[in-house]
């Protein structure tokens, strides 16, 4: 059985946590292998909603493993407040269930507090990160001074270690940035209590993603963030720090190609983005508050980790086809289709044009996007309520044209759509 990817096609929040629950159900283990609680991915099951940062979105699903592989970065705090929360919903959350490579990087306070404090110093050039302290933990990884999960398996090493890194950070903390010393004393005496509880989750995840497969075991890794927030591929410097495509799920795992199934690229039927940088068909005004809601309903763009209202556009296909070739894309799942529902008429931005030239293709300079154009084909919209809609054959003829239109300008299947944020409001 193989590794299907779950990637996120635009710039997080496509839906992908939703997809990941449907999938699950026909998976042995669930496995995140990138970011951190950066991400913030919603469940709807009936009455329940569940909000998941950092514990993959499968301990929804009785019996299936979830694993938090070692291209994560783990702050222990949230990782603890998390699973105590699921654990009072009554969702199993023992080390039988979940497991932590040992080579996940962990987060600090004072990687949270270096993160604040770069984005200050940006000013209104500011990434507009989440200050969850993601960047400076992948730095460190970088740069081998990282503190990896595996510490926490050593009490004696892990004072010693976080120690060394708080009194380094202060460094920085307070000669360049000019904010207040940590105490590294009180910080390493929390990650003792912390790794007391965490270190029996921990796991050689490599090995035993490993033997599960072969042992015909089904594994569905489930991404964070997006293409579009890439460290390479995105839109650079406007990015996360880490690698949610394709490339990242084996690298963030310790697996290798031969294993991969199908790639799925979820895609929201619009734009959305959250945070600073490009965003060539971005909506303004009323337009934008038809697609992004006005925070009434749950599923209105607003920032599950962040709570900021998300920035919204129509749908960029120069986008998903860049997604398409990066992930490799077998298939593309559109989400929030209902949404869409009753407006006359939908454009589709299907190229860019840039000093008078058209482009199918990301422009190779990062700030060449900020001056790029739309250039739009409008399609035909719909007025009937899609959120019953169970089969793809079933949706109204414009919205199976508009589907059929994403599928011919990427040249990928559209295999999914959903109608709603139920389990069950997906069009097969
Ligand atoms: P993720 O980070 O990719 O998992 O996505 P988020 O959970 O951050 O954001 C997606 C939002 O859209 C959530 O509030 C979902 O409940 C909601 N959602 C997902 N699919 C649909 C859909 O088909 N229709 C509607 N109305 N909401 C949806
Ligand atoms: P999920 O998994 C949307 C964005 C931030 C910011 C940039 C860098 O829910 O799709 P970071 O804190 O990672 O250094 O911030 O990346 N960002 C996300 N946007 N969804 C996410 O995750 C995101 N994770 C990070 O808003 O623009
Ligand atoms: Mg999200």
């Amino acid at each position: 059985m193989p590794l299907d990817i779950i990637i996120g096609a635009q710039w997080g929040d496509e839906g992908k946590g939703r997809i990941t629950d449907l999938l699950a159900q026909q998976a042995h283990i669930v496995a995140r292998y990138s970011g951190g609680d950066n991400a913030g991915h919603t469940v709807a099951v009936g009455h329940e909603t569940f909000k998941l940062h950092l514990i993959p979105s499968g301990i929804v699903h009785d019996g299936v493993l979830c694993v938090i592989g070692n291209g994560t970065v783990i702050n222990p705090v949230v990782f603890l407040r998390e699973i105590d929360g699921l654990a009072a919903r009554g969702v199993d959350v023992s080390p039988a269930r979940l497991k932590i490579s040992r080579h996940a990087h962990l987060i600090t306070p004072a990687h949270i507090a270096l993160d604040k404090a770069a984005e200050s110093a940006l000013g209104k050039d500011a990434i507009g990160t989440t200050q969850r302290g993601i960047g400076p933990a992948y730095t460190d990884k970088a740069n081998r001074t990282g503190l990896r999960a595996g510490l926490l398996a050593n009490p004696e090493a892990l004072g010693d270690a976080v120690l060394a890194h708080v009194e380094a950070k202060n460094e920085w903390l307070v000669k360049i940035h000019g904010a207040e010393a940590l105490d590294g004393q009180a910080i390493a005496a929390e990650f003792a209590h912390y790794a007391q509880r965490i270190a029996p989750y921990l796991a050689d995840t490599s090995v035993l993603l490993d033997e599960a497969l072969q042992a015909g075991q089904s594994v569905l890794a489930e991404g964070a963030q997006g293409t579009l927030l890439d460290i390479d591929h995105g839109t650079y410097p406007f990015v996360t720090s880490s690698s949610p495509t394709a490339g990242g799920a084996l690298t963030g795992l310790g697996l290798g190609p031969k294993v991969v199934g199908k790639v799925f690229g979820v895609a929201k039927a619009f734009s959305s983005r959250v945070g600073s940088g490009p965003f060539v068909t971005e909506l303004q005004g009323e337009a934008a508050v038809r697609l992004r809601g006005t925070g009434a309903n749950p599923w209105d763009e607003y920032g599950t980790t962040t709570g900021r209202p998300r920035r919204v556009g129509w749908l960029d296909l120069v986008v998903l086809r860049h997604a398409v070739r990066v992930n490799s894309l077998t298939d593309l799942v559109l989400t929030k289709l209902d949404i869409l529902s009753g407006l006359p008429e939908i454009p589709v931005c299907v190229a860019y044009e840039l000093d008078g030239q058209r482009l199918d293709h990301f422009p190779p300079e990062p700030e060449l996007l900020e001056r790029c154009q739309p250039i739009y084909e409008t399609l035909p919209g719909w007025q009937e309520d899609v959120t019953g809609v169970r089969h793809l054959a079933d949706l109204p003829a414009n919205a199976l044209n508009y589907i059929a239109f994403v599928a011919a300008h990427t040249r990928t299947a559209v295999s999914m759509a959903s109608v709603g944020p139920e389990r069950e409001q997906v069009a097969v």
